[in-house]
């Protein structure tokens, strides 16, 4: 996945651009580019590096009215100055951006050589502007050489293409995401909304086969064949604050922090009288429903995890299945199976492609996501937003914390709907749950993660061990150590661990036993193991485990709440425990090598 802008104005574009592809990196950050249309010619400035090396090389002479800009994230072709975008024709008047995969370029590129164009890239890319260049040279104006070139290509792909001389972007999308920004004086275009927040929170949401033609002060959307179509004009209700880092050094920390304020958003309004009120699914909403599947990838799995839990607690049958393996054998469902997508972005193709199979064999889907507009809150029937606000540091933090809350509102609605009862003890889960962000806060503001984190680095590997809902806290949390430090670390089953993982543990192997207050004894016992064969145990657990907490040679402690409710406040900790390690060792923590926030490729 990459990161794609433009920008449509009367005034000058060059600076706002670079703004936006600054607000983008999060999508990817190995070279970037823009190319500046000034009413006669391109002006084409593009490396491999970040943002701030593109703008460090800028110089007079770029600047101009029109432009679109590219933060990349390779797929074809390493990262290098030229693979970077924007790609242009042999002639150098068309310029195009892209995001995703062109499936079929090969051979669309050994026609194009034996018609005598040149090529000076490796990128599927930039097939695009030669096959619009053929169009051109053939009579059709941009627009309609935009729409044959793009009728050529298979796989899925967001572009953005400027013609030297014309006043417009033209854009289009499949399966790829794309938003349009109206501002006053200038249109936008991007990959992301916060890539312009800062102008404007009025959006349009690109789908599929849309082809844009955008001015300063018009846009237009034309279908496939030709005919107009309208797309409604929403509001964004992100404050562009949130898509800043403020005064704190990494986004990522700044989003642990958010995270009480995230929760506050997330359960507003959505517990009354102790109930559960959910808008837009009301009692019985799922009382067709005799099954539930959670479809994730990476953070988002772990938070599925969870749901599965949360609702074979309560008699409900479920199951998670990481996104790219569910489509390895798509797994039997009927219209009484409830598919739910965990994606925070909404754009995660794996994920996409699993809920679109299931929707296709039968089953109902959900979308379980933070960003309204995505393509999984789009195509899911129902949609159930997260509310966390945006996230930009890669390392997801309070979007697992606002997924999982959500998980425990759905799993109330879901459990009643199925099996006719509440689930067990729900007056006290859900007094639990309007507490947690006071009790996140709480953990937020307990210095001892930063102070303790250092201790173990070099060491041979980083253990997190947990019991049921504690297990995909463990997954998690060595997620998050090893994206952002770069560090060996892994997560098991407390209970596992003697099955072969026990062979690992030595002296220069830290475990972090995580607690919830349930199943004490058998933890405890898996922390025994652990420590006679002289591995430091760090207890993340509730103050009031304190045998866990007193056995350790270190703890980190959480405020005591619901059992089913500890594993966020102990995530939490451990969140903070990747970051300050991170920190220590000098990591690019909102960029960690080789990841990217959304990854639109399968
Ligand atoms: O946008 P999604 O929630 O679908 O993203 C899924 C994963 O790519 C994501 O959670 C990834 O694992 C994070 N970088 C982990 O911090």
């Amino acid at each position: 996945m990459c990161g794609i802008t433009a920008r449509v104005a009367t005034d000058d574009s060059l600076v706002p651009l670079l703004e936006s592809l600054h607000n983008l990196e999060y999508r990817g950050y190995d070279s970037a580019g823009i190319a500046m249309s000034n009413g006669s010619g391109l002006n084409i400035c593009k490396q491999e590096g970040e943002v701030a090396d593109l703008e460090a090389e800028l110089t007079d002479g770029r600047s101009g009215p029109i432009g679109i800009g590219h933060t990349r994230w390779s797929t074809h072709g390493p990262p290098s100055d030229s693979n970077a975008h924007p790609h242009t024709d042999c002639s150098g008047r068309v310029a195009v951006v892209h995001n995703g995969i062109i499936e079929n370029y090969d051979s669309l590129k050994r026609s194009l050589l034996k018609a005598g164009h040149e090529f000076e890239s490796e990128t599927d890319t930039e097939i695009i502007p030669h096959l619009v260049e053929s169009g051109l040279e053939s009579g059709l104006d941009a627009e309609a050489a935009f729409r044959e070139a793009v009728g050529q290509l298979e796989g899925s792909y967001a572009v953005a293409m400027i013609v030297a001389g014309d006043p417009m972007v033209y854009a289009t999308r499949n399966g790829s995401p794309l938003v349009v920004g109206l501002g006053e004086t200038a249109n936008y275009l991007a990959s992301d909304v916060p890539a312009f927040l800062e102008y404007t929170d009025r959006v349009i949401y690109l789908e599929d086969d849309d082809l844009l033609t955008l001015s300063a002060n018009s846009h237009r959307i034309t279908n496939s064949d030709g005919a107009q179509v309208s797309r409604p004009i929403e509001t964004v209700d992100w404050d562009p604050e949130d898509a800043e880092k403020g005064s704190y050094d990494h986004y990522m920390l700044k989003e642990i922090h958010e995270q009480p304020v995230a929760l506050r958003q997330t359960l507003h309004g959505r517990i009354e009288d102790g109930d559960v009120s959910l808008d837009g699914f009301p009692p019985g909403t799922f009382e067709d429903i005799e099954r539930v599947q959670f479809v994730a990838c990476g953070t988002s799995y772990h938070a599925g995890m969870y749901g599965e839990w949360l609702l074979n607690k309560d008699g409900v049958e479920a199951n998670t299945y990481i996104s790219s393996e569910y489509m390895t054998t798509p797994q039997p469902v009927d219209e009484s199976t409830l598919v739910v997508g965990v994606t925070q972005s909404g754009e995660t193709a794996d994920t996409l492609e699993a809920l679109r199979s299931a929707r296709e064999r039968g089953a109902r889907t959900l979308a379980l996501t933070n960003v309204m507009g995505s393509t999984a809150a789009r195509t899911c029937d129902d949609a159930l937003f997260i509310r966390a606000g945006p996230e930009i540091g890669v390392a997801a933090t309070k979007t697992y914390s606002s997924q999982v809350a959500t998980l425990v509102l759905l799993a109330e609605r879901l459990v009643r709907d199925i099996t006719g009862e509440p689930t067990a003890d729900h007056e006290a889960r859900l007094e639990a749950l309007a507490n947690l962000p006071e009790h996140v806060e709480t953990v937020t503001e307990d210095g001892r993660a930063a102070r303790i984190s250092e201790r173990w680095l070099g060491d041979a590997g980083h253990f997190f061990i947990g019991r049921g809902p504690a297990y995909s806290v463990a997954l998690e949390a060595a997620l998050k150590f090893k994206e952002i430090t770069y560090e060996h670390a892994e997560g098991f089953a407390a209970g596992e661990l003697k099955h072969g993982p026990l062979a690992l543990v030595t002296e220069e192997t830290p475990v972090f036993a995580i607690g919830t207050g349930a199943y004490r004894k058998r933890l405890q016992s898996n922390v025994r193991e652990v420590k006679s064969r002289g591995a430091p145990v760090i207890a993340v657990a509730p103050r009031s485990d304190e045998e866990l907490l007193d056995g350790a040679s270190e703890y980190l402690a959480v405020p005591a709440t619901h059992p089913d409710l500890v594993s966020i406040l102990t995530n939490v900790q451990l969140q903070l425990v990747a970051y300050h390690a991170a920190n220590a060792m000098n990591r690019a923590i909102d960029k960690p090598r080789n990841l990217a926030k959304s990854v639109t490729v399968e």
